[in-house]
């Protein structure tokens, strides 16, 4: 470094580069946790150029739900943690050690000091990653981590197949933000969820006039997804007929929309999802078998909950966490018994289920331990030889009396007496939980059902 250049460094500059000279890469933040420097080492670390200020809690956790290091230095607080980044086709490690800066004016900033190692831990296959929002200690999801890494960078369909709540709308999006669309948009699409006129106008847009109702043009999503990625939801739902129509954009690039005559270029990445196996509805004849090959060029198995046991606990641990920063009640511990419940039950609803499970245990259970108690009744089915298919079906609601009308008369005080909002939070409509206080001697069968 030249002496011309060494004037305009400030002390604290030099100190970093002094950290990274005695620890390795180095930031250094300001009080707003903005970098106002980074030594050279950050940026082969990170694989991207670091701007200077840059928000260093983005720079680090990206987009991710889960920010470990942001929340400590939000907080204020020293820490180490680890945060997991892509790096090339692999995820990459990266220990953080953030210390807090203080002279004696009281003026605050923080110094990071940054190393790395790959992940997973090479002794250690079942070491819990964060991969774009998604944790997990399973071995056959850290390899779909890999393949979808492959995948974005390519501009090839990709096919995500996996149960309710499984995480395949995470999988689309970090596909998207992993590509290099990622700045441009990500739109997602629920084929199931639109009759098929709708649909057809919502995917590829239609002109004024086009029929009933259309009172002007409409670009559609595809257009809208100009630039980016376009997540197709349920596709082994698309009518036979608009698969035709996807399987002519797709291969054309252009869209059509309805009641117009020319088409229209677009650039979309497409990416699909569907709970149910394709060539088993291509062999129904309720889906076209040249659209399956063309969406599935790169297929992506999402495992279901109950098929990586193991994530349960470290899923929970991370929803504990979330769920105590909510505010409403605090758990420090999950006991032996409820976990024991939470790892044996089946999660047909998957990873969504085990969150509203937890969420109603927040609700329903009190102190600082989480107990199988607290949890949904279908969690707890009385005989654990019991197939858990024909326990839901036999058990009553809740077994226990006096613990049903406990958590009816809590899920009532947290709703100040609203009775179709604990009936929410209970997993039961208004009516099974009028039907449920006149068994329980809470109300008289003559009182009304609102
Ligand atoms: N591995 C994971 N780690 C943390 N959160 C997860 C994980 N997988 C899924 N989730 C969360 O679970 C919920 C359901 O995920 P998502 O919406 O992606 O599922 P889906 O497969 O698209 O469900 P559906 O078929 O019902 O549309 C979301 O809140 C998501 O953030
Ligand atoms: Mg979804």
């Amino acid at each position: 470094m030249s002496r011309a250049r060494l004037n305009d460094v400030s002390p604290r500059q030099l100190s970093a580069l002094a950290a990274e000279s005695l620890a390795g890469p180095a930031l250094l933040l300001d009080h707003e946790l903005r970098v106002l420097w980074a030594s050279p080492g950050v940026e082969r670390l990170l694989g991207e150029p670091v701007a200077r200020g840059a928000l260093a809690p983005k720079v680090l956790c990206g987009d991710a739900v889960e920010r470990p290091i942001a929340e400590a230095l939000a907080a204020g607080r020293a820490v180490t943690g680890t945060v997991h980044r892509p790096y090339g086709d692999r995820l990459r490690s990266i220990r953080v050690r953030a210390t807090p800066l203080r002279d004696e004016d009281g003026a605050e900033g923080w110094l990071l000091l940054l190393s790395a190692h790959e992940t997973p831990e090479p002794d250690d296959p079942n070491a819990p990653v964060f991969f774009h929002g998604m944790w997990t200690r399973d071995p056959a999801m850290k390899q779909m981590f890999h393949v979808m890494q492959r995948a974005a960078r390519r501009d090839v369909p990709v096919l995500v197949r996996g149960e309710t709540g499984a995480g395949k709308e995470l999988v689309a999006r970090a596909v998207h933000a992993l590509s290099p669309r990622h700045r441009g948009p990500f739109k997602a699409i629920n084929c199931a969820a639109l009759p098929p006129t709708l649909l057809e106008s919502e995917l590829f847009g239609h002109t004024r006039g086009a029929f009933t109702g259309a009172l002007r043009d409409h670009p559609g999503i595809f257009r809208a997804a100009d630039r980016g990625t376009l997540f197709l939801d349920e596709i082994a739902e698309m009518p036979l007929d608009l698969q035709a129509k996807l399987l002519r954009v797709l291969e054309t690039h252009t869209v059509i929309p309805v009641g117009a005559t020319d088409p229209i270029a677009v650039d979309v990445r497409v990416v699909a999802a569907t709970h149910q196996s394709l060539r088993r509805a291509v062999e129904a004849g309720r889906f076209r078998a040249d659209l399956m090959y063309r969406l599935r060029v790169v297929p992506i198995f999402l495992p279901p909950l109950r098929a990586r046991r193991g994530d349960v606990a470290l899923l929970t641990e991370r929803m504990v966490g979330a769920l105590n920063e909510a505010g409403e009640r605090q758990v420090n511990q999950v006991s032996p018994g409820a976990l024991k419940a939470l790892t044996r039950y089946a999660w047909p609803g998957n990873v969504r289920e085990l969150r509203n499970a937890l969420e109603y245990a927040f609700v329903i259970g009190e102190g600082l331990v989480l107990t199988e108690a607290d949890l949904p009744p279908e969690m707890t089915s009385p005989d654990p030889d019991e197939p858990l298919q024909t326990a839901l079906v036999n058990a009553p609601p809740v077994s226990d009396a006096q613990g049903e009308a406990g958590k009816i008369a809590r899920a009532l005080e947290r709703t100040s007496g609203n009775r179709a909002r604990a009936a929410k939070i209970l997993g039961m409509s208004r009516v099974t939980l009028w039907r449920r206080m006149v068994a329980l001697g809470l109300i008289a069968p003559e009182a009304s059902q609102d």
